[in-house]
């Protein structure tokens, strides 16, 4: 299929250990603010939580969006055009993915994610529905530039980036990842991103702690995975589930607080926590209108049309590939 596959993206020490998740949470631990990278909650069981989490009531992103990918096929028809290659930064999902692809008609499909196995499972599905789509998967990691497959190379290319993943980068990170995915989709490229809107502390917080559990439990499964990956005994009932709106960042941050004093092992490095201390294990940014578009400015992105849900809590920008130009 592509040039990439074959090579290793999981680096696996002679243990069977994911070297960088192991690097990951031994430095993370190491700081005077714990944190772990949210990426690290999407194992098997974090994936299923995570799914569960887009059914739960309060949790509104993917029911927001879904809302708009279902109502505004026809203006997305309209300025997107036909015959475009749809690359899409994580495999996609069972339900927005065909939502897109209907409504625009395009040449062909390129999923990109890190993981083989949840590519495989994305690609067969959607091949599976649009039997006569060209699907083109590439195992990448697409925080670097990635080299699309040649069947796609004289194709104008179409960038799908839901869910406001975005929102998990902190600015910094975020605008690295859209220049690097401007040059991954080359000249007269668009880019349709998900980016979940600011609004009520109380709405948002709710959000991210619902109350049949279903956050906590994805939240501490991070501890769970540490321990049986990592040869660990980090006691996960010790830890309670946070998440907070912090104002001046404009996010949601999500905690694990220790109860009480604890003390464990992680490969053999000893840590300990006080009371009251906390791990950090998520930031998922918000965004208004002004805000997100500075975001894409400074990714090499020209915002071009924006749309949000009935109730304004969820927005898709379209924007276009910016051009260098010299500045007045
Ligand atoms: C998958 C990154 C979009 O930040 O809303 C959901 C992950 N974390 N509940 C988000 C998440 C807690 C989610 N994203």
């Amino acid at each position: 299929m592509t040039e990439q596959q074959g090579i290793r993206l999981v680096d696996l020490d002679e243990d069977g250990v994911d070297r960088a998740f192991r690097a990951d949470v031994l430095t993370g631990l190491s700081q005077p603010q714990k944190a772990i990278p949210a990426r690290w909650f999407y194992d098997e069981r974090g994936s299923e939580l995570f799914e569960d989490i887009t059914q739960v009531a309060e949790y509104y992103p993917t029911r927001a969006e879904t809302e708009i990918l279902r109502g505004k096929g026809a203006q997305f028809a309209e300025l997107i055009g036909e015959g475009r290659a749809v690359v899409e930064f994580g495999s996609g999902s069972s339900v927005k993915t065909p939502l897109l692809l209907s409504a625009i008609a395009p040449a062909a499909y390129v999923p990109l994610d890190i993981s083989g196995d949840f590519l495989r499972a994305a690609a067969a599905d959607l091949s599976a529905k649009f039997p006569s789509l060209p699907v083109h998967p590439v195992e990448a990691d697409f925080t670097k530039r990635v080299e699309l497959p040649a069947a796609v190379n004289e194709m104008p290319k179409l960038g799908f980036f839901p869910g406001s993943t975005i929102g998990n980068m902190v600015p910094r990170t975020a605008v690295d990842l859209l220049r690097e995915m401007r040059q991954t989709l080359g000249d007269g490229a668009l880019l349709l991103i998900g980016m979940d809107l600011i609004k009520d502390r109380d709405v948002l917080e709710s959000a991210y702690d619902d109350a049949d559990g279903v956050t906590s439990a994805f939240n501490v499964n991070l501890l769970a995975r540490i321990n049986r990956e990592l040869d660990a005994d980090i006691p996960v009932e010790a830890f309670r589930h946070e998440a907070r709106w912090v104002d001046i960042y404009a996010r949601i941050e999500m905690h694990l607080v220790a109860q009480e004093d604890v003390s464990f092992a992680v490969s053999g490095e000893q840590f300990t926590l006080q009371a009251g201390e906390t791990i950090h294990t998520e930031n998922s940014h918000k965004f208004d209108k002004r805000s997100g578009n500075m975001l894409l400015l400074a990714g090499h992105w020209t915002p071009m049309e924006r749309w949000t849900d009935q109730a304004e809590r969820f927005s898709l920008v379209l924007a276009r590939a910016a051009t260098p130009r010299s500045a007045p």
